[in-house]
């Protein structure tokens, strides 16, 4: 499995295939430089001992060849037999040169009686002995110069190249023998490298069948390769991811069951209504219009309950291009809010308060932040005493601007507190129906909030009134919107970031 799904990917972006290239190079590299160092130090070693020991040889030549008078009378057959051994014994060839620059003796006969003028040669006379090795035609050349025993004066050279055929021999052999040690060392390090790389990868495949017997449902449980830190740290951070998707999934369903039962809720009632009409005969008119104003409600309020859920949908998009941030003239917009919500005021005798602190504007999308405050007022006036009031006051400092909803309502029960940001929550039921809440204004609020990135924070003390704060930067970047099932608890985590 684990190789089926590597089959789709660059292998270059491999971990293994880097580790495994990794140990190779790490473990062949070191062998043939080792193997090019070796045979390039005897080489140097070889020739220059072979260059020492013929010198020495040539110098003893010199001094016979001075006792013997060769450079006058080069007929010396003690001398030239000397010469001759010399040069087959080092596979190599000799030449007198006297001071004439002539050549009196060529043991391969070829260049006698020629002159022969040469950089070594006349910086030999300077009593400067050169020794050139020439490694293309493998042979070493080197000067030796011919010193009159009385005077000290150079009166000749002899002019030696040897053949190095048997060091190039030697070191081909030695080379054959080391490409043979480099290539087991090769495979070795292969081997090497191929379990290496299996076993240092075996904590990652396990991670991996782990996920895929996840990912195919054989198993709920927790992931848990603890081989490897990595490893602990990616099983640990599924899990985390597991849990989150699954209180997702839970909210989701949860979600999905709250709107049905809310958008059958109105339905059936409309369905008790009409088939009571249907059933009777000769229903009065003021009954047949009662019960029509009823179903009327009902549509209003099925009507109102889509409505509130295309807002949340929108709300909870995660699309930055749905963000139309503009300069607002924040004390105008929530005089605007108050200005819609006023007849339900007067209609509730509840009195409305206006208070502005200090001039705000902010960089925020006015038509969301209409709708978070319009949710939170509309609450402070349905979920107040008669004669009772909603004070709405706006402050801000240089990073954030408040707005304060503060009603002297029924409050929130503490149990409750945590629960009202939550989709289609009320505190009860029986009431709030009646008042004609669906339990969606607050999470449409504090959606709105979240994606200014700001804060809503609620104070209530049942029987005494609420007071809600929302808190938004000044200069909004537009933050994406959370999950709206999160208690007001997160809620106030985020308020505490801000801080
Ligand atoms: N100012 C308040 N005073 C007392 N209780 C409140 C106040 N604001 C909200 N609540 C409680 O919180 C619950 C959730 O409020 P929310 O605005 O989400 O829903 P709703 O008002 O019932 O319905 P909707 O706003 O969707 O018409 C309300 O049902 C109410 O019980
Ligand atoms: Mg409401």
């Amino acid at each position: 499995m684990f190789r089926e799904r590597l089959q789709n990917i660059n292998p270059f972006n491999s971990l293994g295939l880097r580790i495994f290239l990794i140990i190779c190079l790490v473990g062949t590299i070191p062998v043939v430089l080792l193997r090019s160092i070796i045979l390039n130090s005897y080489e140097t070693r070889a020739i220059s001992v072979r260059v020492s020991e013929i010198q020495n040889q040539c110098t003893i030549l010199a001094n016979h060849l001075v006792t013997y008078g060769y450079l006058e009378d080069p007929s010396s057959e003690t001398v030239n037999t000397e010469l001759d051994q010399f040069s087959s014994l080092y596979d190599g060839r000799i030449m007198i040169i006297d001071s004439d620059l002539k050549i009196i003796k060529d043991t391969y006969s070829i260049s006698q009686g020629k002159i022969m003028i040469s950089e070594e040669i006349l910086r030999c006379f300077d009593k400067a002995s050169i020794s050139k090795h020439d490694k293309k035609n493998r042979y070493i050349e080197f000067t030796t110069p011919i010193t009159d025993l009385e005077t000290g004066s150079v009166i000749g050279v002899i002019l030696t190249s040897v053949s190095t055929d048997n060091i190039a021999e030697t070191i081909k052999i030695m080379g054959r023998k080391a490409y043979l040690f480099e290539i087991i060392a090769a495979v070795l390090t292969v081997c090497f490298a191929v379990f290496t790389t299996i076993y240092l990868l075996k904590p990652f495949r396990d991670v991996n069948t782990a996920l895929i017997q996840v990912e195919e449902g054989f198993t709920e449980e927790k992931i848990s390769v603890p081989a490897y830190n990595e490893t602990k740290v990616i099983s640990e951070s599924f899990n985390r991811l597991m849990e989150k998707m699954k209180t997702l999934e839970a909210s989701r369903q949860e979600f999905v069951s709250n709107v049905s039962h809310e958008l059958k809720t109105p339905i059936t009632s409309m369905k008790v209504l009409a088939d009571s009409l249907i059933l009777q005969e000769d229903v009065p008119i003021e009954i047949y219009r009662e019960f029509m104003e009823d179903i009327t409600a009902e549509i209003d309020r099925e009507d109102k309950i889509i409505n509130d859920l295309l807002s949340l949908v929108k709300l909870n998009r995660t699309s930055n291009d749905l963000m139309n941030i503009t300069s607002v003239d924040v004390n105008r917009m929530v005089e605007d809010v108050l200005k819609r919500v006023r007849p339900i005021a007067d209609r509730q005798k509840v009195d409305l308060i206006f208070e502005s602190i200090r001039p705000v504007t902010a960089q925020i999308d006015e038509i969301k932040l209409s709708l978070a405050v319009m949710n939170v007022v509309e609450n402070a006036i349905k979920y107040n005493k008669e004669n009772g009031w909603v004070k709405v006051a706006v402050d801000a400092d240089h990073q954030f601007f408040t707005v304060t909803v503060s009603d002297s309502g029924i409050g929130i029960p503490e149990e409750s507190v945590a629960h009202i940001f939550e989709r289609f929550y009320r505190v009860d039921k029986s009431h709030s129906r009646e008042i004609g809440g669906t339990g969606l204004g607050l999470a449409i609020a504090r959606s709105a909030i979240l994606m200014h990135d700001g804060a809503i924070k609620v104070e209530s003390t049942e029987g005494v009134g609420t007071a809600f704060t929302i808190k938004v930067p000044l200069k909004s970047l537009g933050i994406q919107p959370a999950a709206t099932t999160k208690s007001s608890e997160e809620n106030e985590d985020n308020e505490e970031k801000d801080k």
